[in-house]
């Protein structure tokens, strides 16, 4: 007996310095680096990609990259995401030195769709990825960030690297957070007139909104969103400005616990403005009004989540505290 108890405890003394000599090696060796697909292109600039990557901008990178003292996309300390350590968005102006007035176009769209910088180093989910976005879209976005709008202008404001917590290092280092892979072949355009495929393209591939209103970050599918766990029932658990949590909520057209009995017309206040029907608060961060969608793109997104299968999943939506 004696001797299968000193063995019990050995093994677990074992495993002990085992995982701590993991921990001290996740520790030591940050967030893994991986190479980053070279990517060769010139993107040319017209007015109409610059005007649309504005707009692209304005509702994909602007929560994280505009500055208030600054007004330009300097960079902030992203505070709603301090579980994942002390992150701040860097300064995305076109400026040489603080800014990515040396990226080339090739880096950033790379950067853009797998996450890998060019030097290898990848950034974990806290910045989202365009793996799927159409060429056109990301050509647009290019087009914007070396423009000459305001929110691009260069700025020499530097902000501090960011100190990844020991919780990111160690989902990264087991794979569970890993860059997307470039995609193969070229993305088309969706087609506009057809409106169900025209909303699935936004809800999907452009603006991703079903990233944020399924279950989990961590399940679900971006290759085939639709095989995302619990896809576009809620409940997935986020953080609003202060660091509070806050659930996106069930927005497939089940009668009862998702949004069946909005009208068109409700559905379109609601993500262009925040304003929701009945006697409720406006939807609040990270539920940013997409208010430079046209009516005609929030209908489409409309019509498509009118295709998407219910679920029944009751999310409570908790007044702020
Ligand atoms: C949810 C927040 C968030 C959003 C939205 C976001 N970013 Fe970022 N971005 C970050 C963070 C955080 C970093 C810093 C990551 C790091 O250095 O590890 C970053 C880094 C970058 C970098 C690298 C800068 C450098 O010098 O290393 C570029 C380029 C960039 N973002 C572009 C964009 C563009 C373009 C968009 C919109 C299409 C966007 N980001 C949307 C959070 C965000
Ligand atoms: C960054 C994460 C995020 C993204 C992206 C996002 N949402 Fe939301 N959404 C939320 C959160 C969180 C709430 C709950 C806000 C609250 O409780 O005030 C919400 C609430 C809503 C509501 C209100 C539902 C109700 O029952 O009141 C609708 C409708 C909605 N989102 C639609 C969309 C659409 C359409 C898109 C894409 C264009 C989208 N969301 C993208 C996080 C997100």
């Amino acid at each position: 007996m004696k001797k299968v108890l000193k063995v019990v405890l050995l093994t677990i003394a074992g495993l002990v310095v085992l995982v701590g000599l993991a921990a001290a090696i996740i520790s030591f060796r940050g967030i893994p680096k991986y190479e980053a697909k070279k990517v060769d292109l010139k993107i040319e600039s017209t007015p109409a990609r610059v005007e649309n990557g504005a707009k692209l901008a304005s509702m994909l990178c602007r929560s994280c990259h505009y500055n208030d003292a600054t007004h330009r996309f300097t960079g902030r300390e992203l505070t709603e995401v301090t579980q994942f350590g002390k992150i701040y968005s860097q300064n995305i102006t076109n400026h040489p030195e603080s800014g990515i007035g040396k990226w080339t176009d090739g880096e950033l769209v790379s950067f853009l769709r797998t996450g890998t910088k060019p030097d290898g180093q990848y950034v974990p989910p806290y910045m989202p990825k365009l793996a799927h976005i159409s060429d056109e879209d990301m050509s647009s976005i290019i087009a914007f960030l070396r423009s000459d709008n305001e929110w691009v202008k260069a700025n020499a404001t530097k902000l501090p690297a960011c100190n990844p917590s020991f919780l990111t290092k160690f989902l990264t280092n087991i794979g569970a957070f890993k860059p997307f892979d470039y995609p193969e072949k070229p993305i088309p355009q969706p087609d506009t007139t057809n409106t169900v495929k025209h909303g699935e393209y936004i809800a999907l591939y452009q603006l991703e909104c079903y990233a944020c209103h399924s279950k989990d970050f961590s399940k679900n599918d971006y290759l085939v969103p639709s095989k995302s766990a619990g896809f576009f029932g809620g409940g997935n658990k986020m953080f609003d400005m202060e660091g509070k949590p806050i659930s996106t909520l069930n927005i497939t057209v089940d009668e009862k616990t998702g949004i069946g009995k909005w009208t068109e017309e409700e559905f379109v206040k609601a993500i262009k403005f925040g304003i929701v029907p009945g006697n409720q608060p406006a939807l609040r961060y990270p539920m940013n009004p997409y208010s430079n969608l046209t009516d005609k793109e929030a209908r489409a997104i409309y019509a498509y989540m009118k295709t998407v299968p219910k679920i029944d999943n009751l999310v409570e939506r908790k007044a702020a505290e």
